[in-house]
């Protein structure tokens, strides 16, 4: 009323509708091309912050996708995805990108990779799992005092990150001095190949102070010269550290946006591992496992070409409601549980047990000493659904 009055009127009535139209735009976006194996790009910003809407687009024409931008193969449904982690002789690991991290257990198949899994395997056993949930526990105790003192804590950062390191190092054997090293390297390299370099050569430099380095030898029975030992000791290093801080700070993304999950895994040791097992399945901190076909393979119908490189895709495997029921609820109850986040078949994650016994120790301490913690930034800000890299910052507070 007053505005009709008023000499500028008409224009803020111009004005408004204008405003009125634009906000329509920006709450119904211009309808977007629908999404198809040929346009999706996996690096464009809007599919690495949440991917999973493509996903389940891609999914309505099928499981198994080329994707020209990318000269690959994406595998999306859970039948598909486990039955090639089931066929090493077709869907083979030795894949240039796993094998330039290790090509001695990660980068490898049948039969030089079956001697070297149950070596590696000798140090996760029960009693080791014990003394490294105790030494976590204690570790996420330290690394949350300032937050229980009530500074501002940034998740991946001051916790889950040093966290999963302080452990690594802890199982691996690594002392002060070389973990202090290898964390220099993770400021100072330039790039992935100058940072496998730095830390082989932290690790011929420390080797006579690990028991570990010795008893790969020695349990290779030859088969394991001193270059494939550092390479399994880096990979542990790797595979402890850079998949379980994601993990771990995914999960207190959760607990964020499902407060009423708090007292509740609190007070039950097996519901904090259901929301454990929950949270690894709706955010894996991989959501891809590449193999190269040995030959040409089937997969759903679909014929794919020897040596093509193919992309398991188990952050959409994990999501298959021909699998899972209510596919995108976190559901306690969910039993059995068996995403695929640590894999499957003979290189099922080896670490899977530690990362689970880590993240149950960091949920409990943040859980015991601030247990109405918030996020310092409105939840809706955050670009991202999980986290799948190490750029996404979480703070919260007591
Ligand atoms: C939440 C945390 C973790 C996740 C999601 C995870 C995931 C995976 C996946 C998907 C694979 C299979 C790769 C493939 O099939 O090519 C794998 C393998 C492996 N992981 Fe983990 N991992 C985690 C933590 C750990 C930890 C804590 C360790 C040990 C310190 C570890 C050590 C390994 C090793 C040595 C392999 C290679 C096994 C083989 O090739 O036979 N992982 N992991």
């Amino acid at each position: 009323m007053i505005n009709k009055l008023h000499p500028l009127a008409p224009v803020t009535g111009k004005v408004r509708r204008l405003a009125s139209r634009l906000r329509q735009k920006l709450i119904r976006p211009e309808p977007r091309r629908p999404l198809t194996a040929e346009t999706l790009d996996l690096f464009a910003p809007d599919f690495v912050t949440n991917p999973f809407p493509h996903y389940e687009e891609l999914r309505r024409s099928g499981s198994v996708h080329f994707l020209p931008r990318h000269d690959c193969w994406l595998v999306l449904g859970y039948d598909d995805v486990l039955s090639a982690l089931s066929q090493p002789q077709s869907f083979s690991s030795r894949v240039e990108e796993w094998m330039a991290v290790d090509s001695v257990l990660l980068g490898a198949d049948p039969p030089e990779h079956t001697a070297v899994r149950r070596v590696v395997g000798h140090h996760f056993s029960a009693h080791a799992l014990e003394t490294q949930s105790a030494f976590a526990e204690e570790a996420a105790e330290r690394l949350l005092r300032p937050l229980a003192d009530g500074k501002t804590c940034d998740v991946l950062r001051e916790f889950t990150a040093p966290l999963s390191e302080d452990v690594a190092a802890h199982l691996i054997g690594f002392d002060e001095a070389a973990l202090a090293a290898i964390r220099a390297t993770q400021d100072t390299a330039k790039d992935l190949g100058q940072w496998l370099a730095a830390l082989d050569s932290i690790i011929a430099g420390a080797a006579e102070r690990m028991p570990i380095y010795g008893q790969l030898l020695r349990d290779g029975e030859g088969r394991l010269g001193h270059a494939q030992v550092r390479s399994l000791i880096r990979f542990l290093w790797i595979a402890g550290t850079t998949t379980t801080r994601r993990a771990i700070a995914s999960s207190v993304l959760m607990l964020l946006r499902h407060p009423s999950m708090r007292p509740v895994i609190e007070s039950d040791p097996a519901l904090l591992s259901a929301f454990i097992e929950e949270s690894l399945r709706l955010h894996p901190p991989e959501h891809s496992i590449l193999r190269v076909a040995t030959a040409e393979v089937e997969l759903s119908g679909v014929k794919i070409p020897a040596g093509a490189l193919v992309k398991l895709c188990v952050g959409a495997a994990n999501r298959d409601p021909a699998r899972f029921a209510e596919p995108a609820a976190l559901l306690l109850h969910r039993t059995p549980n068996r995403h695929l986040s640590f894999g499957g078949g003979i290189h099922r994650c080896v670490g899977a047990a530690l990362a689970r016994v880590e993240m149950a120790a960091a949920l409990r301490v943040l859980l015991r000493l601030a247990p109405r913690f918030s996020a310092v930034q409105p939840l809706e800000t955050l670009r991202f659904t999980g986290f799948v890299n190490d750029t996404e910052q979480l703070l919260i507070e007591r």
